[in-house]
């Protein structure tokens, strides 16, 4: 009894020591630090915070999430907010000055953490899934491979886009733009990693058969993207989900890494032989796959990476072209600007250097990303106590203390809207703005820091290519909107609009 009595209340005293201690430490970094509490709190419900998620589940389903969160940060004329869902807290700030801590002076005091539960089954450790060391290694095995020469591969593209060219009405009747930017950076993007496109704009064609295997894998990565998003929406309560839903989230995992798995074999077995015939190849066109299999042979690995470009580059930049013509259609006068650009080609297709030369064209991808930026918020996870510059105290000016275990949450969409930072016609799709603007953390479309964007030059020469191409083609723009022309948010793991880009297009 005595022993047990001993035990409990020496480990008692050890405990309230090691909270002591903690308090300590605490009260040491926000004393030197100069932090201020931030005195703006979201929720009503103190406990749980379970207003917040019933409001942030309406707001989504409204397809205001992005606008209603911006509209919190104008409630409280702030900056940086305080938020708490369930036991989490949960720090929000569209401050340059605090994203620039978390994704590049403090870096290494922030991780992933709780996006990785949903992403796993697609995703593995590939390098937009994992962290630290493992992260590290994956950034330098992809990255040679984004250099220019090999995101500049035009003719590629060209051909892509007189396939999707056939899908453009010629008599002017609507056509979902979006439906078919979403095809054709599927097929590039497969080319690209495979060697091999899906061609899936095909299947946008009603004769065409479903049982195309690569068509199938086109829609298997569409289910298994909307099942990262289910998954991430419901976090632990997924698993209640009805068991076809489960089932068909885990079939279309399955399916994808079969599909890519048959690219790897290959490229390993091509990697084996140049092994045995020790051949230089440095002769040969270069191909995606094959500088990995170079790299490496482990199978898994090749795989996961491949994925997750596929996942990172694919939706991103489909929507970039959505969005943006979304205004184009609805903006004669830019459309008119941009056919002035491009009559400098007479004609021509662009070459690399033509297409980095067109000022305008780069205003409106640019103008675009601001506006609509397709990763329109983010977030990282504290895995340390650790201070942030801006937040603290009334005004937001002092450091702020951020507690590990913190979500550092932040907002490019609301960023790249405030009127401090771009003007009272902040919420404008205005191009012209750009002539002026030299922009650095204030505008974020790709990131910042160690993990900055990899696929950036790929994505604007693709977007920038087929917006030259259209202008090019297209004399004319009509918005088909039967909503009165307003977009709306179509959130998922990228921001595009929810009814889509549907436009007539005019040769004359
Ligand atoms: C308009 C198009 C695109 C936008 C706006 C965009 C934006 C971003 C953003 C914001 C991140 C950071 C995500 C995070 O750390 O939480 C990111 C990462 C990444 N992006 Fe892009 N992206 C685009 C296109 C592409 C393309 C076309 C590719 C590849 C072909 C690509 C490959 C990657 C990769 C590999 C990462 C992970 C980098 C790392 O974690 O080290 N992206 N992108
Ligand atoms: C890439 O694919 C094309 C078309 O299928 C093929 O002709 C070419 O040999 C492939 N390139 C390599 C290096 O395997
Ligand atoms: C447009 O955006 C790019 C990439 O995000 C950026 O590097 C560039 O500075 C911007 N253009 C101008 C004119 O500021
Ligand atoms: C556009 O989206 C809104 C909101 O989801 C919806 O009410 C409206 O019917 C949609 N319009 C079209 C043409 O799809």
């Amino acid at each position: 009894m005595i022993i047990i009595l001993a035990a409990s209340s020496l480990l008692f005293g050890y405990l309230v020591l090691q909270r002591l201690q903690l308090y300590l430490a605490r009260r040491r970094i926000i004393q030197e630090n100069n932090c201020k509490p931030c005195p703006y709190v979201l929720n009503r419900d103190p406990i749980l915070g379970l207003d917040i998620l019933r409001e942030n589940v309406r707001l989504a389903d409204a397809g205001r999430f992005l606008s209603g969160s911006q509209a919190r940060f104008r409630r409280f004329k702030s900056n940086t907010f305080h938020n708490r869902i369930i036991t989490s807290p949960i720090i929000l700030t569209v401050e340059p000055e605090n994203i620039k801590t978390i994704l590049s002076l403090k870096f290494k005091d922030y991780d992933f953490s709780n996006r990785k539960v949903a992403m796993d089954p697609l995703l593995g450790d590939g390098i937009f899934n994992s962290d630290g060391a493992r992260w590290a290694s994956s950034r330098h095995l992809l990255r040679p491979n984004f250099a220019r020469e090999q995101v500049a591969d035009l003719a590629m593209l060209e051909r892509h886009f007189k396939h999707l060219l056939k899908y453009i009405p010629a008599d002017g009747s609507t056509v979902d733009l979006q439906d078919l930017f979403f095809c054709m950076t599927m097929d590039t993007a497969t080319e690209f990693l495979f060697n091999h496109s899906t061609n899936s704009l095909r299947m946008l064609d009603q004769q065409e058969s479903s049982a195309n295997e690569d068509v199938q894998f086109a829609r298997a990565f569409n289910a298994a993207q909307q099942d990262i998003v289910t998954r991430v929406r419901f976090g632990p309560l997924y698993r209640l989900l009805s068991k076809n839903t489960v089932k068909e989230g885990a079939d279309a995992v399955k399916m994808c890494h079969a599909y890519v798995d048959r690219f790897v074999d290959d490229a390993v077995r091509w990697r084996e032989e140049q092994d045995l015939e020790k051949k230089g190849s440095s002769d040969e066109r270069y191909v995606f796959i094959h500088e990995l299999a170079k790299q490496t042979k482990d199978k898994t690995r090749i795989r996961n990476e491949l994925i997750n470009i596929l996942l990172a580059g694919r939706d991103t930049t489909a929507s970039l072209l959505s969005n943006m013509f979304f205004e184009f259609a609805k903006r004669p006068e830019v459309w008119r600007k941009l056919r002035e650009e491009v009559e400098g080609l007479q004609g021509r297709i662009p070459s690399y250097e033509e297409l980095r030369g067109m000022k305008y064209v780069k205003w409106c991808l640019n103008e675009s990303l601001r506006l609509n930026p397709v990763v329109p918020s983010n977030s990282r996870f504290a895995i340390r106590d650790t201070v942030l510059p801006r937040g603290g105290g009334p005004d937001g000016s002092s450091p702020l203390f951020v507690p590990r275990g913190t979500t550092v949450g932040y907002s490019t969409y609301t960023m790249h809207r405030r009127q401090d930072l771009y003007g009272a016609d902040a919420e404008e799709f205005r191009p012209e703005r750009w002539e002026a603007l030299r922009p650095s953390w204030e505008y974020l479309p790709f990131n910042g820091g160690p993990r900055i964007c990899l696929g950036q030059q790929y994505a604007l020469t693709e977007a920038g290519f087929v917006t030259v191409r259209l202008a090019q083609e297209f004399k004319r723009l009509e918005s088909r909107d039967t909503n009165g022309g307003v977009w709306v948010e179509g959130l998922t793991l990228t921001l595009c609009s929810k009814n889509g880009t549907k436009v007539g297009l005019f040769r004359e």
